[in-house]
């Protein structure tokens, strides 16, 4: 089974559906930038306070800032540790600084066509404080408004308006598409059709783990 996994693939990909499956049937650490910063800025933190800006806008925040975020979780970690990177790395500097820290045996690219991708960040609902997503139409909460997982009430991400998902696409597209080559030449990019069920997704994607 790979042990160091990095979870590629633009905004509403299904990285964070698909990390949390696997972390949850396998034991992967899923580690998420976006669900950190998330926190960050929640709890009024300096790094959330820096980070809250480019995140409203969809701009990446600047890499050392994440580069020393990720440096510091990487540390904790018990050798051994079966790990997701999800979100991270998002530039080629960044997956630069992991690889001086670890390496990483496979990347899983995550193809969805644009036009989805829009519909399922405009009609995400994110929870506050497991970080589950829900889908108001292919992935209901059983309560509406609230998680299954953990009965938090339910919000929707700032950052998932039409007009700051464009700007994330186009982000993604000039930032972290490289990262599609940069992982193919090292040998360990797989890339999985990310469109239709999500089960049958993770069917794929536990075989490429595996
Ligand atoms: P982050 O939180 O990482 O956002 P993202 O990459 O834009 O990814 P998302 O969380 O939006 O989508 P996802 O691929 O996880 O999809 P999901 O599973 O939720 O980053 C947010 C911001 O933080 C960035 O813009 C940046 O500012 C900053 N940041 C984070 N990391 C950074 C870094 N390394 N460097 C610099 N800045 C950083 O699914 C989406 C929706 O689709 C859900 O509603 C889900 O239920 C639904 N869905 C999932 N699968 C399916 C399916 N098969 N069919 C139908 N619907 C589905």
């Amino acid at each position: 089974m790979k042990s160091k996994i990095v979870l590629l693939g633009p905004p509403g990909s299904g990285k964070g559906t698909q990390g949390e499956k696997l972390s949850e049937e396998m034991g992967y650490v899923r580690l998420s930038t976006g669900d950190m910063l998330r926190e960050a800025v929640r709890n009024g933190t300096e790094l959330g306070m820096k980070a809250k800006g480019y995140m409203d806008s969809g701009a990446l925040v600047p890499n050392d800032l994440i580069i020393d975020l990720m440096k510091e979780k990487i540390s904790t970690l018990e050798p051994g540790t079966g790990v997701i990177f999800d979100g991270f790395p998002r530039t080629v500097e960044q997956a630069d600084a992991l690889g001086e820290q670890i390496e990483i045996d496979l990347a899983l690219n995550l193809d969805v066509a644009d036009c989805e991708l829009v519909e399922r960040l405009t009609k995400r609902r994110s929870c506050p404080e497991c970080h589950c997503v829900f889908h108001l139409t292919h992935n209901k909460p059983r309560q509406e408004g609230v998680c299954d997982k953990c009965g938090s009430l339910l919000y929707q991400r700032d950052d998932d308006c039409d007009e700051t998902v464009c700007n994330r696409l186009e982000v993604y597209r000039k930032n972290t598409l490289p990262l599609i080559d940069y992982y193919e030449r090292k040998g360990i990019l797989v890339t999985v059709e990310g469109t239709g069920k999500m089960d049958e997704i993770f069917a794929k994607v536990k075989e490429a783990v595996r």
